[in-house]
């Protein structure tokens, strides 16, 4: 019997060979947010590997939405051109071609994670890597010592949604089938969201609705901005797991809205709204969040993305055989073998024998004779 995970999904026009993913991991490798050698070469390696969709890492549709000196960007014509090399190849491939659309809000202007993780210093100033002014809902820091976000006005959002729609567009000419809006792990959308991040007074804040507000009204610009056909994805985080944070009964009333106006699959995370003086009470262990994905499917009809140490076949079967997730996220255990699709196809194989048929020929053809 074939696995359910290796069964193809189809969402919207979109066929997917299997339900494995590989979920957004920024790898703070671009130049002036352009994506190289490096992005084909990384992202490539998932396509090979078998993976039914490969979303990029979190990608700035403005400059100052970047994490890092190092994210990807979608801000102008030529970081499309960039990426559409990536996108091509991920296809030539059989992988559906993702990318996640982001404004990192408060937590932009910081190291990379192997050079602090804070807040940008003077050492990389002196290196030519300036901070930059960083902007939120509301005035509030991430923490002790990191700066001072200011307030984004109703204009400013004006400004970003249609951001949000020009990178749309860019991600369309590129070849993406997939977009993925990013709004959890305490990056701008999220910051909107939680009653923890946004102050505001005026219709963007205060009770859940106004919260919800512009994040809605960004994913309802993008589901008409992008392509019917083509399907568009939401990443939130389920929980704060900070006192007076958001809550899984926010969470499905946002779902519940996203669905209504034809976004097609929540990838559900958690966390990250915090500094780490703060940091979440959320216990990390295999699946820690796949209830959120299993809640959010059952209570709204969204279909869901699973993600968060998901790491083993039989675990990943499991979560879409027992109706769970419909897709399942494998991250960084993809990144220490990208091979990881391909892999557990084997190991759910069931036969006596199970072959490389779904390999790349490449490698397949060679292995299927080793003996
Ligand atoms: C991430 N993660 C992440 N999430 C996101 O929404 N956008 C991003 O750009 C990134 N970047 C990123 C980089 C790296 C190096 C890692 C390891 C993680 C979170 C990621 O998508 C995933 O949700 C978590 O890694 C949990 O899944 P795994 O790794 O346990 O399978």
């Amino acid at each position: 019997m074939t696995a359910q995970l290796f069964t193809p999904v189809r969402l919207r026009d979109v066929s997917l060979r299997n339900r494995v993913a590989i979920p957004p991991m920024c790898q703070y490798s671009a130049e002036g947010g352009m994506a190289g050698d490096y992005h084909l070469v990384h992202y490539g390696r998932f396509a090979l590997g078998g993976a039914g969709l490969v979303i990029l890492e979190a990608t700035a549709v403005v400059p100052e939405g970047r994490i890092t000196h190092g994210d990807l960007g979608i801000w102008s014509d030529a970081h499309g051109d960039a990426l559409a090399r990536v996108a091509g190849f991920l296809k030539a491939q059989g992988a559906v071609a993702g990318v996640q659309l982001a404004h990192a809000g408060r937590k932009a202007s910081m190291q990379r994670p192997w050079e602090g993780n804070g807040p940008l210093s003077e050492e990389e100033f002196a290196r030519g890597e300036a901070p930059w002014p960083i902007v939120a809902p509301s005035a509030i820091p991430l923490d002790a010592g990191w700066l001072m976000p200011a307030e984004l006005s109703a204009s400013d959002l004006d400004d970003l949604k249609a951001a949000f729609v020009a990178a749309a567009g860019r991600a369309q000419a590129a070849g993406f089938d997939v977009i993925e809006l990013h709004a959890a792990h305490g990056y701008l959308l999220h910051t909107f969201l939680s009653p923890l991040t946004n102050r505001r007074e005026d219709a963007f804040g205060g009770e859940r609705a106004g919260r919800m507000r512009f994040p809605l009204a960004v994913a309802r610009a993008l589901r008409r901005a992008w392509p019917a056909g083509k399907p568009l994805f939401v990443r939130v985080s389920a929980v704060d797991g900070l006192e007076g944070g958001l809550t899984l009964d926010d969470t499905l009333a946002f779902a519940g809205e996203l669905r209504a106006l034809g976004v097609d699959v929540l990838d559900c995370s958690s966390g990250g709204l915090s500094g780490s003086a703060t940091a979440a009470r959320i216990r990390r262990d295999y699946g820690f969040q796949v209830g959120f994905a299993e809640a959010v499917k059952r209570e709204t009809g969204l279909a869901t993305m699973a993600v968060g140490l998901i790491v083993d076949p039989r675990q990943a079967e499991a979560i879409v055989a027992e109706g769970r997730a419909d897709l399942v996220a494998v991250g960084r255990e993809a990144l220490a073998d990208p091979n990881w699709a391909v892999r557990a196809g084997r190991a759910l194989d069931g036969t006596e024998e199970p072959g490389f048929a779904a390999w790349p020929r490449q490698a397949g053809w060679w292995l299927e004779r080793r003996e």
